[in-house]
C-alpha cells in the first residue's frame, strides 16, 4: 500500500470550504472531511455553515428552502435558524430540545471561506493560513474536485521536479528538476527554498513576464506547506542579465479532503508586480488552468494506479531521492498532527454514563 495515500485526516484544523463568491443566497451542499455541509449567507451577508442533514430524518438541507436567514427542510418543513436551532415544526407545537443541527465555525478571509470541522472550542482564527498577497487584484483562480488523496496533491506541490515533464509545454525549464531545494520543518510548517540560475525562459513566463522565449532567466522559489490544508509558493523570475527587474508572483493552493477519497482543490496565481494589464492576466488565467488540469490528470492517474496496486496483485515499492525531502517531511507532519489529535481527543462516554 502506498504510504502517500494513507495519511490520516485531521479534523482540528481550518480548511477551505468554498470561495467567497460561491456562497450567497442559494444553498450550497458540499462534502468536507466526510461531513455533509450546507453553506449560505444570511440577508446581512454573514456566511453560515450547518450540517447538511435535517435533525428530523436527515433530509439534505441543501435541497431545502432558504427563508430569510432560516432553512426550511424540504421534507416535512422543520425550520432551522442560522444558529442551527430548530425554530418551527409544522406538525408539533413542541420543539424537542435536541432538534438542532450542528453549526460549524466559519471565517471569511482572502476571498475564501474557512471551516473548522473539529472541536469548536479549539477553532482559533489566528491559525487560518495567512496569505495577504491574495488580497491583491491581479490574480486568477482554479477549482477541481480532484479524484485523488490530498497527500498526493501536497507532494506534487512540494516537488517541482515534475514541472519539466508534466508541464513541459508551459512552465518547464531544466533547472526545476536539477536544483534540489533545501527543506526543513518549523512546527507544523514545512519550508523548502531554492534559487535556480541561468535557466531558459519557458513559454508561459515568456508571455506573462515579457522575457524572450529561451533567454537566460533566474528563478527563486519558497515553498511553504502549512499543514494540513495549504501550500503557498512565493516565487520570482528575472532575466539573468537584469536582476533589478524582478517579477514576483505566488501560487497558493488549498486542499480539503472530501472524506470519500477525493480532494477539493483550489489554486490561485497572484502576479505581484506593478502594472499587470488585463491581457496579461487573461494569458495567466489560460496558462494556470492548463497547468492545473495537467496536474489533475497526472494525480488521478497516480491515484488510480495506487488503488489497483493496493490489491496486491503486483509486487511494488517506491524509492525516494534527496529531492523528495520536502514531500517526506509533509508526511511526517501530517502523521504527527493526527497522533496529537488522537491523544488529546476526549474519551468516548460509556453507555452507562
Ligand atoms: S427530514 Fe427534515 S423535516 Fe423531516
Ligand atoms: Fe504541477
Amino acid at each position: 500500500m502506498s504510504a502517500s495515500s494513507t495519511s490520516p485526516l485531521i479534523r482540528n484544523a481550518w480548511y477551505a470550504a468554498a470561495t467567497s463568491a460561491e456562497v450567497g443566497r442559494t444553498l450550497l451542499g458540499r462534502h468536507l472531511l466526510g461531513t455533509p455541509v450546507v453553506l449560505y449567507r444570511t440577508e446581512a451577508g454573514e456566511p453560515v455553515a450547518l450540517l447538511d442533514a435535517c435533525a428530523h430524518r436527515q433530509f439534505p438541507l441543501s435541497r431545502s428552502a432558504l427563508v430569510g436567514d432560516d432553512i426550511r427542510c424540504g421534507y416535512h418543513g422543520f425550520t432551522f435558524a442560522s444558529s442551527g436551532e430548530c425554530v418551527h415544526i409544522p406538525s408539533s407545537p413542541r420543539i424537542p430540545r435536541d432538534a438542532r443541527v450542528r453549526r460549524f465555525p466559519l471565517v471569511e478571509r482572502h476571498d475564501m471561506l474557512w471551516l473548522w470541522p473539529g472541536d469548536p472550542a479549539l477553532a482559533d482564527p489566528s491559525r487560518i493560513p495567512d496569505c495577504p498577497w491574495l488580497d491583491g487584484s491581479a490574480k486568477v483562480s482554479y477549482y477541481a474536485h480532484l479524484r485523488a488523496h490530498y497527500q498526493l496533491l501536497i507532494e506534487n506541490l512540494l516537488d517541482f521536479s515534475h514541472v519539466p515533464y508534466v508541464h513541459h509545454d508551459q512552465q518547464g525549464h531544466p533547472e526545476l528538476a536539477r536544483v534540489i531545494p533545501r527543506a526543513r520543518e518549523h512546527g507544523d510548517t514545512v519550508v523548502s527554498t531554492r534559487v535556480m540560475r541561468e535557466s531558459s525562459t519557458p513559454p508561459l513566463w515568456s508571455d506573462v513576464m515579457g522575457l524572450p522565449l529561451g533567454a537566460s532567466m533566474d528563478h527563486d522559489q519558497r515553498f511553504e506547506f502549512r499543514a494540513p490544508s495549504a501550500v503557498c509558493i512565493r516565487q520570482a523570475v528575472w532575466a539573468s542579465q537584469d536582476p533589478g527587474q524582478r517579477y514576483p508572483f505566488s501560487t497558493t493552493h488549498f486542499m480539503t479532503p472530501d472524506g470519500c477519497g477525493a480532494t477539493h482543490y483550489w489554486s490561485w496565481v497572484s502576479l505581484e508586480w506593478e502594472g499587470v494589464d488585463p491581457a496579461t492576466l487573461e494569458r495567466m488565467d489560460r496558462g494556470a488552468r492548463e497547468v492545473a488540469d495537467q496536474d489533475v490528470v497526472a494525480l488521478e492517474a497516480q491515484q488510480a494506479l495506487h488503488d489497483r496496486l493496493r490489491d496486491g496483485a503486483v509486487a511494488h515499492g517506491v524509492v525516494s531521492v534527496p529531492f523528495d525531502a520536502g514531500s517526506l517531511l509533509t508526511r511526517q507532519v501530517l502523521v504527527r498532527m493526527a497522533k496529537r489529535e488522537r491523544e488529546t481527543a476526549p474519551e468516548p462516554r460509556s453507555a452507562a454514563s
